[in-house]
């Protein structure tokens, strides 16, 4: 099973809070922030961005790893995501799809406004998935 360093994660939950900043959610004053690690070891931060037609909102995570992906990313090792919750809370289902696209044993850790941490894999949030593999 993959793992990354404590300074890796810590790297990521810093980038993930501090995205949270520029989220732009007028409607839902709900402040995401995702930070995702790629292969390279580089880190891409991404937040939510709203919009007046509503179905067009993107997740934080969806913006982090278009952005990881548009820097030349392939692969993404690992996602942190942060809401502005007493409970930390998991990926929507389609950011779960999203993040298989591009790793079935990402390492997803959720953090929030207390200690209370989330970690685990997207096989565990979605499981028997519909992936690039299908395609074949
Ligand atoms: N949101 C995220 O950015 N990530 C999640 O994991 C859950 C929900 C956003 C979408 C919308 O802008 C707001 O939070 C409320 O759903």
């Amino acid at each position: 099973m993959a793992k990354i360093s404590e300074a890796a994660l810590r790297r990521l939950e810093k980038a993930a809070r501090s995205a949270a900043r520029c989220a732009y959610a007028p409607y839902s004053h709900f402040p995401v922030g995702a930070a995702v690690l790629g292969k390279t070891g580089r880190v891409y931060a991404g937040c939510n961005v709203e919009n007046a037609s509503y179905g067009l909102c993107t997740c934080a995570e969806r913006t982090a790893i278009c952005s990881a992906v548009a820097a030349g990313e392939r692969s993404i090792k690992a996602v942190a995501v942060y809401t502005p919750t007493p409970l930390p809370t998991a990926p929507c289902g389609a950011c779960r799809q999203v993040i298989h696209e591009f790793g079935a044993e990402t390492l997803v850790f959720s953090f929030c406004d207390s200690k209370t941490r989330i970690d685990t894999r997207i096989s565990a949030l979605l499981p028997a998935a519909f992936g690039p593999g299908d395609l074949a």
